[in-house]
């Protein structure tokens, strides 16, 4: 209708043609692979199936330059320089955003209901009330891990058993242990739910991906299981939390035995509608989501690093038990196992979950301080291949050392240097800035005390010795072997 007069349609053409040109004036960042609109689509084909080898392509092609990558629906630019990853972590949320880059991948204003995708309290509590309280936490940690690996994989004798599987069992009630509490954190039926929730937004999310945005309302409502989710997991919460809404409400701060978790802590910083039962399971589910599969991975990947090489596996016991002997189990204890780090740390070097970092969506044209321009609407972000692989920061950076990180010198005396939770330019797996995974020092200490009960409970290796099973790449994630066994049996030295 409103192309109803040649005019209109000319002047249509013309402001189309005019604001293509302007931004094709400011672009100044090449492209790897082809630009025209259509022919464009192969390279985000070729992103989505070979992203690790494409971003290896365009580092080397344009010697460590700026450049950017179609996708399907943004351009997708990649900064190498040091100077332009830290004005990309320090960059204002206005301007380059991490949220509207996840809520863009993800569809969270489906996948996750408006009210949580727009709310943050539960970041503070993260970052604060839960590292806070490790020192008192670390206790309840180790006893979640020791009684979920003995029930996944009690192994006598030689047991092969899934080892992504079983990792995701065992992060997943560690973790609600700390997130919920006894006796909820044993409960099958919401360890599954915890896990499925994460697969769940990721496969609702990547199909609304491809439904064009006006049909996207109704290809959710025929597709996503998510509210029902979240309805059986408030089923699952709902008499634990009116219960302790009552106590609060009787006792206030004088709650003798008052729990000490995440549900507890969000219940005291929720306001308004944040304090209904549903909007608190949906809460719990979220930091599920950020916590499990991540955690999970990352320690799969370990588990077969070890696997493959038996032989690292002396050197961690003798620290362990050397440190355990001395001081027992505590959270000071985790933070003297520099190897146990180190080795972890070498792991999300090496194998890190994610080719890229940073990842932030540009809410405005935006330009560093070397000119390079990021349109309004693209997304930008940092490699692998400028950061960990590269000779200045590492030597030999393709080679697995477990012991580089612990071998590095720490003049501080204090050992933690060196350690996983300390992001640096050159150690992104937590990203960097103030949006720095907030969770980092809870999976520390959750995946240091899985290792060390690992190495000194149980002789493992791989069903095919020394060869570590190929893993799964797609799109910008590098994720382990989904099926592959490790063999586990008890320690028998
Ligand atoms: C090995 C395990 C983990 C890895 C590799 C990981 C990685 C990351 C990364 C890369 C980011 C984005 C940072 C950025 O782009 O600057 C992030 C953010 C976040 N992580 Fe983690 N994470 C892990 C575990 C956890 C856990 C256990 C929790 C919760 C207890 C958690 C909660 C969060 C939250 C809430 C954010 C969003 C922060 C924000 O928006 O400011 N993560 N994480
Ligand atoms: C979780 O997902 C698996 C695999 O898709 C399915 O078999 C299982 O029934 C799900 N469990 C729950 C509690 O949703
Ligand atoms: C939750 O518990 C309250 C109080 O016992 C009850 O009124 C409400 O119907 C319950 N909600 C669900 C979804 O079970
Ligand atoms: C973190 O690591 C960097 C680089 O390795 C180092 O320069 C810095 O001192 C470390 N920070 C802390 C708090 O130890
Ligand atoms: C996982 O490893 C097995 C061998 O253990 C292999 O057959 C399979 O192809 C691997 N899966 C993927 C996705 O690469």
């Amino acid at each position: 209708m409103f192309l109803d007069s040649p005019t209109s349609t000319y002047g249509l053409i013309l402001l189309g043609t005019a604001l293509y040109l302007v931004n094709w004036f400011k672009e100044n960042v090449p492209a790897l692979g082809p630009t025209a609109p259509f022919l464009s689509y192969w390279g985000a084909i070729r992103f989505m199936t070979n992203c690790q080898e494409m971003l290896a392509e365009g580092h080397a092609k344009f010697d460590g330059g700026p450049f950017r990558i179609a996708t399907r629906r943004y351009w997708h630019y990649i900064v190498s320089d040091p100077q332009l990853l830290d004005e990309l972590r320090r960059a204002p949320d206005d301007e380059l955003s991490l949220i509207e880059a996840t809520t863009e991948a993800l569809e969270l204003e489906y996948t996750m209901s408006t009210a949580v995708a727009h709310d943050f309290y539960h970041i503070p509590i993260i970052r604060t009330t839960l590292t806070r309280n490790l020192g008192t936490l670390s206790g309840e940690i180790y006893d979640e891990i020791c009684n979920a690996f003995t029930h996944y994989s009690t192994c006598i004798e030689w047991t092969a058993v899934p080892a992504l599987d079983t990792m995701m069992q065992v992060v997943a009630r560690t973790s609600a242990r700390i997130f919920v509490g006894l006796p909820l954190c044993r409960n099958q039926e919401f360890l599954d739910i915890s896990i499925n929730y994460t697969t769940d937004v990721f496969k609702t999310g990547l199909t609304l991906n491809m439904v064009p945005a006006p049909l996207k309302p109704i290809v959710n409502r025929l597709i996503n299981k998510i509210d029902k989710t979240v309805d059986r997991t408030l089923v699952l919460l709902n008499s634990t939390i009116e219960e302790r809404r009552s106590m609060m409400e009787q006792y206030g701060d004088d709650w003798q035995d008052k729990p000490n978790d995440l549900l507890q802590w969000l219940m005291e910083a929720a306001e308004g509608i944040e304090r209904e039962p549903r909007a608190l399971a949906a809460r719990v589910l979220i930091v599920c989501f950020a916590a499990i599969h991540t955690s999970s991975m990352s320690f799969t990947h370990a588990l077969y690093h070890l696997a493959a090489r038996p032989e690292y596996m002396k050197p961690l016991r003798e620290e362990v038990e050397a440190i355990v002997a001395e001081d027992g189990w505590s959270k000071d204890s985790l933070q003297k196992m520099r190897k146990v780090d180190s080795f972890l740390k070498e792991c999300q070097r090496l194998d890190n979950a994610r080719t890229v970092f940073l990842e932030r969506k540009a809410l405005k044209d935006f330009t560093f301080s070397d000119g390079t321009f990021i349109p309004k609407g693209s997304h930008v972000s940092t490699s692998k291949m400028a950061t960990h692989d590269q000779t200045k920061y590492y030597d030999d950076p393709y080679i697995f050392d477990p012991w580089r990180f612990s071998n590095m010198p720490d003049e501080t005396g204090e050992g933690t240097k060196h350690q996983m939770v300390n992001t640096s330019m050159e150690y992104l797996p937590f990203g960097a800035g103030k949006h720095a995974c907030p969770g980092r020092f809870f999976a520390a200490n959750e995946l240091k005390s899985m290792m060390a009960h690992l190495v000194m409970t149980y002789d493992i290796r791989m069903e095919k010795p020394g060869e570590i099973p190929p893993g799964f790449c797609f799109s910008s994630n590098i994720l382990p072997n989904r099926t592959a066994k490790v063999l586990f049996r008890k320690r028998k030295d």
